[in-house]
């Protein structure tokens, strides 16, 4: 029996999977994020741990005999958040999440120093973690002359479950201290952020064991041996483990609160000019690439809150089928936007706005403005060498018939809608379990999900699409001129 966690931005999920990989059992525990100041997020790491006790005493309460038998637990959360430890480990402050961009200034003055995008690979993103550690420097300098360590989020629930300090290499990929290539912190890096490497964690591949289960844990959940804590993944790297995205050319399009277009890589070949970005994968010897929009779904979720309606009630306005591009331009960028242009500062769009358009013209325009910007960062990932056949279209969007259709014929590719199941995250991370405790390849446990569904692009459509992509792309240096 293996245990996944998702230590997501809202919740954390537990996953028990049985050595077939089949999932019996999940729970979820929620916390709050703190919006303190306009561009602040933070969460209290104490609400992770508390999170965690309470899904897995609960799966202790519903399958006791289930997890008696857990061999091993994987590790899967939210990445680049900055978790800062005194001597004792104890947190000096909250923890400034991925989406927190005090540090846009840190940020940019971070990525203009040689050397840092080459042994990165990426972009320094203002959401990334070398930056919330400059400007905790300028800011509350007392604290930064405590910090002993810094953790990812998903690192410090490790502690907690270990009491070992350990990071591995597909989060630590977003930091901006590792070096991507040689998959080691680079003390280059390290200096450039003015920190130390004695300030890092012991960092590891993802199947590999960190650590063990404490043995107050285990006794508390009733289970007699020993159990194995791998090394796990930030949550894109995990998902696609989950489904099964390990090698060149298989990838997933993503429509979550964040929208993402990813492609694993046999080969590290970064391209920070595009703001694509190369992170490593979970397993050995493999990295991936993505572009990243900031809102997907997120940008329905406003339009249904500015509309005092549910999103599936929305999502229910389009129908099913698609019909040629609406005469309403959306720009999703809501909340800046990271691939392909890197500019925190961008806001959303409607454009061409008429007094007959209703609120089903809006929702259909948002989709569209979502699926345009996926087709910026499908050509941004291919302007890499990545190749993407027949993505897997996962996240809460994937849902909308009519949304699926309008991304498979905006990419011009076919996707693959895999059937209802336990397929994210959680059970990557269970799956990373499963490798490390067990030693089998990596490539044979990470299959990818039965597929429910093939939507093809409907290319009688094309051409129209076509159209309205360009007065998409021309919107963006317009509306940039203007602010
Ligand atoms: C990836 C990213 C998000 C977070 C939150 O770069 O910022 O996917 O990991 O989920």
């Amino acid at each position: 029996m293996y245990l996944g966690l998702d230590l997501g931005t809202s919740g954390l999920r537990a996953t028990l999977v049985y050595a077939d990989g089949i999932a019996i059992a999940s729970t979820e525990a929620t916390y709050p994020i703190a919006h303190p100041h306009p561009g602040w997020s933070e969460q209290a790491p104490s609400d992770w741990v508390d999170a965690c006790r309470t899904a897995i005493d609960a799966l202790a309460q519903a399958h006791p005999q289930q997890l008696a038998a857990l061999r091993g637990i994987g590790l899967s959360g939210q990445m680049h958040g900055a978790v800062c430890l005194g001597k004792d480990d104890t947190p000096l402050r909250p923890a400034i999440l991925w989406n927190d961009t005090r540090c846009a200034d840190e940020a940019g003055a971070l990525d203009a120093q040689p050397q840092v995008r080459a042994l990165s690979g990426n972009i320094v993103f203002p959401g990334f973690t070398a930056p919330k550690l400059l400007w905790m420097e300028t800011h509350e300098p007392e604290l930064f002359a405590q910090v002993d360590c810094v953790l990812l989020p998903k690192d410090y629930l490790r502690l907690w479950l270990t009491g070992e300090r350990v990071a591995e290499m597909s989060d630590a990929a977003g930091t901006s201290w590792l070096d991507v290539g040689a998959r080691d912190w680079s003390d280059t890096l390290l200096e450039a952020g003015h920190m130390r490497r004695d300030q890092m964690p012991r960092v590891i591949e993802g199947s590999a064991v960190a650590g063990q289960l404490r043995d107050e844990l285990r006794q508390a959940w009733g289970i007699p041996h020993p159990v194995a804590v791998v090394g796990g993944g930030g949550d894109n790297a995990v998902a696609a483990c989950g489904v099964g995205a390990m090698r060149e050319g298989q990838g997933f399009v993503s429509l979550g609160t964040s929208g993402v277009l990813l492609a694993a890589r046999d080969g590290f070949h970064p391209a920070p000019e595009t703001a694509v970005h190369t992170f490593c994968h979970a397993v050995p010897d493999t990295w991936y690439q993505m572009g990243v929009i900031l809102a997907a779904t997120d940008c329905l979720n406003w339009l249904a809150r500015i509309t005092g309606q549910k999103p599936a009630a929305l999502s229910a306005l389009t129908g099913d089928r698609i019909t040629g591009p609406s005469d309403l331009t959306f720009l999703p960028y809501l909340s800046g936007e990271r691939t392909p242009h890197n500019d925190s500062r961008i806001r959303g769009a409607f454009l061409n706005l008429d007094i007959g358009h209703d609120a089903a013209d809006m929702t259909r325009a948002v989709m569209e403005g979502v699926a345009f910007a996926l087709r910026d960062n499908l050509q941004a990932l291919k302007s890499t060498g990545a190749a993407l056949h027949q993505p897997l279209a996962i996240g809460g969007g994937a849902q909308s018939e009519f949304w699926v259709r309008t991304l498979a014929t905006v990419l011009d590719l076919p996707l693959d809608l895999p059937q209802a199941g336990d397929f994210g995250a959680a059970l990557g991370a269970a799956r990373l379990a499963m490798a490390g405790v067990t030693g089998d390849d990596p490539a044979q446990i990470m299959s990818p999900p039965p597929i429910a569904r093939n939507i093809e692009p409907d290319r009688t459509l094309t051409g129209a699409y076509d159209d309205a992509y360009r007065r998409y792309k021309n919107a963006y240096p317009a509306m940039k001129g203007l602010l």
